[in-house]
């Protein structure tokens, strides 16, 4: 398998910086509650909230994955669910990337009937030409061509999350 490189660990700290800037300011004097989806997103999350300027909980969420292909079942299972009381609270669900959109579609419906008050997404990638149900997070770090990717908290089969920049994984 071929790897190469696609996002560098500079662009990366440069474009995580401005989305915590951008956040801060829409969510500045708000009670926000940064749910992390797991495991993908540990890294773009930890990397976000550390710069947001205002307080913000943590929590996490877990969700089926896509088993060990490149490709989704288009079943989503909550794994993990979160601990904190979303009621009457924003919400950003932090999530790695946005692909079919069949699992955030799920995670923001579920968050949802928890009682959130407002509930926004940022997702560090996105690959909008790989939708199968419409979705548009309203923060982005990279949009992407329909291509699969790895590193910086994304796997395949589990390898790879923890490569300091993202690259195309090719046969
Ligand atoms: P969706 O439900 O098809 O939008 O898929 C979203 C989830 O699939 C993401 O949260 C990732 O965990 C995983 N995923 C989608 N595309 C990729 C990729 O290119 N590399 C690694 N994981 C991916
Ligand atoms: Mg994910």
């Amino acid at each position: 398998m071929a790897q190469t490189t696609l996002i560098s660990k500079d662009q990366i700290d440069q474009r995580v910086a401005e989305m915590a800037r951008e956040i801060s300011t829409e969510f500045a004097g708000s009670d926000l509650i940064a749910l992390c989806v797991l495991k993908g997103a540990m890294f773009f999350c930890a990397d976000l909230v550390r710069r947001m300027t205002m307080d913000v909980a943590l929590d996490f969420i877990q969700i089926s994955s896509y088993g060990n292909q490149k490709y989704s079942s288009g079943v989503v299972t909550i794994l993990k669910e979160p601990q904190l009381d979303m009621r009457g609270k924003n919400v950003l669900i932090v999530e790695d990337i946005i692909d079919s959109g069949l699992s955030i579609r799920e995670v923001t419906t579920y968050i949802e009937s928890r009682g959130a008050a407002k509930v926004k997404t940022a997702a560090f990638l996105d690959k909008p030409k790989a939708r199968k149900v419409p979705f548009t997070p309203e923060y982005v770090g990279f949009s992407i061509d329909p291509q699969f990717v790895i590193g910086y908290g994304l796997d395949f089969a589990e390898k790879y999350r923890n490569i300091p920049e993202v690259q195309v994984l090719s046969d």
